[in-house]
This record gives C-alpha cells, structure tokens and sequence, in this order.
C-alpha cells in the first residue's frame, strides 16, 4: 500500500469514535508474526494469510458484520444509560419517567404505522432521549414557577439542538438525532429549530412529538396537574393537522381507545 500501509489505516479507523465500529481485516503473509502483532495492537478484528480464500474472506465478513450489528447495539444502550444517568444527575425523577414513557408510545405508534423492529427501537431511543438537551437549560428557566418571558423562550428553545450536539459525538446513536432535534417541529411549518412542515418532519419525530405532548398533558407538571385523559384528546383532535400529523394523531387515539396505552403507562 503505497501511501499508508495497512498498520497504519487500522490504526486511523479505530482511532475515530465516528469509525471505531468498522471491521477491519487485514490480510499478511503466514510468515510474518510481527505484522500480526502489530495489527492486534492497532485493533484488527480478523487477519487472512496470504493467498486467502475468497469463500473465506466472504464468511469472516459476515460474521464480522454481525457482530458489528451487535456492537452498536451495545454501544447504544450505554449511550442511552450514560445520557439519562446524567439527566437524573440534573434533574428530578419526573422528568425521566416521562422520557421513558415518551420512548414506549413513540414505538408502539411507529410499529402500528409499519416501522419495522430496528426502526422502532430508535424510535424508542429517540422518544427517551429527545428532551436530554434541557440538561444544559438552567434550573431557573426549566423549573421557574410561573411563564417564562422572551428571553427564557429563546433559550428554552435551545433544547434540541442542545441534545442534539450532545448526542453528536456518539456516532452508534446517530439514527435518534433527528428525533432529538425536531421533535418541537409543527406539521404546520411553525415549530423549531428549522420550521419543517409535513412529512419533511422526519417521521421518528412526528411519532415522538405526539407521545410528548399526550405524555405532558396526561401527567402532572411542575406547574399544573393532568388535564385528563378526555381534555388531551380534545387537543390533539384541535392540533390534528396543524400542530401534529394529522393521519398520526388519528393513529394514536384508536391507541388510546385500545386500551394499549394505559397498559405502557406502568408496564
Ligand atoms: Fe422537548
Ligand atoms: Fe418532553
């Protein structure tokens, strides 16, 4: 290899977080140990002795792969596991029973609609992370007993693109960070960050902005109780459309009328 020997791009993929997940099999000759030694150093996941097989090559891929698709998986949870830790480092228990029962409608929701397993896991993930970026809001402004004025919206409405950068950097959980940032996306092109409208509002984020919002206004809040399971409904009936998806919101109240939610509530 003419610019960068093959030591030496192992050495680079496994040392990027946003690459350290790819399998990387290097092919030496028998002889030589000292190459192989120094590729288990730089992280190689497999070696092939020259001539290889191509059969061989095709099936240490794949079972490389495999465990690539599990790796990333694990990768994810502790992601997720590090992020709420530090949300209930930061704030009360409220706060995490309601990401985790944002994450349990989001996915049933996204299952009914045809996502298929994996997708609905991210969904999931999505649904429990996507207000993490509030850790970097003040207690002042996120706990403050009574309205916020312009200001405090303004930086209120930060949250997503907080969690979002927070987020960035763990390459594994990068199908959630759309979820994380437009989750305040309204169908009708008013929300924010980005003002989307419709479905360029990432599906995993119109899934999720519903189970919020049915989530905030069936739970008791810092500073009012439940509306009630009938209230809530009146408003996501009057947001159908304009705040939310319609075709969604529809969705989601034969879930209610089901009965299926009330079970995902305390599981
Ligand atoms: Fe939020
Ligand atoms: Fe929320």
């Amino acid at each position: 290899m003419p610019v960068m020997d093959g030591i030496t791009v192992c050495r680079t993929i496994k040392g990027d977080p946003a690459t350290r997940l790819v399998p990387v099999v290097l092919i030496t000759a028998a002889s030589d140990r000292e190459t192989r030694l120094r590729g288990l150093e730089a992280g190689a996941d497999d070696f092939l002795t020259k001539p290889f097989d191509g059969t061989e090559l095709l099936v240490r891929t794949r079972v490389l792969l495999r465990d690539r698709a599990l790796n990333k998986r694990l990768d994810a949870t502790e992601t997720v596991l590090l992020a709420v830790g530090r949300a209930v480092e930061a704030r009360d228990r409220y706060t995490i029973d309601h990401a985790e029962r944002v994450g349990r409608y989001a996915r049933e929701l996204g299952r009914l609609v045809g996502l298929d397993a994996e997708a609905a896991e991210w969904v999931y993930m999505g649904g429990v992370l996507h207000d993490v970026g509030k850790i970097a809001i003040r207690d002042a402004i996120l706990l403050k007993d009574g309205p916020l004025d312009d200001a405090e919206w303004a930086t209120m409405r930060t949250h997503p693109t907080e969690g979002e950068r927070i987020c960035q950097p763990l390459r594994s959980t990068s199908p959630v960070l759309p979820t994380i940032r437009h989750h305040h996306e309204r169908f009708d092109g008013t929300g924010y960050p980005d003002r989307l409208a419709g479905e360029s509002i990432p599906l995993s984020a119109r899934l999720v902005a519903i189970a919020d919002s049915w989530d905030a206004m069936t739970s008791n809040r810092v500073y009012r109780p439940s509306l009630g399971e009938a209230e809530a409904r009146r408003r996501m009936e009057q947001g159908a459309g304009t705040q939310w998806d319609g075709a969604l919101v529809q969705r989601y109240l034969r879930l209610v009328d089901s009965g299926r939610l009330t079970e995902l509530r305390e599981p």
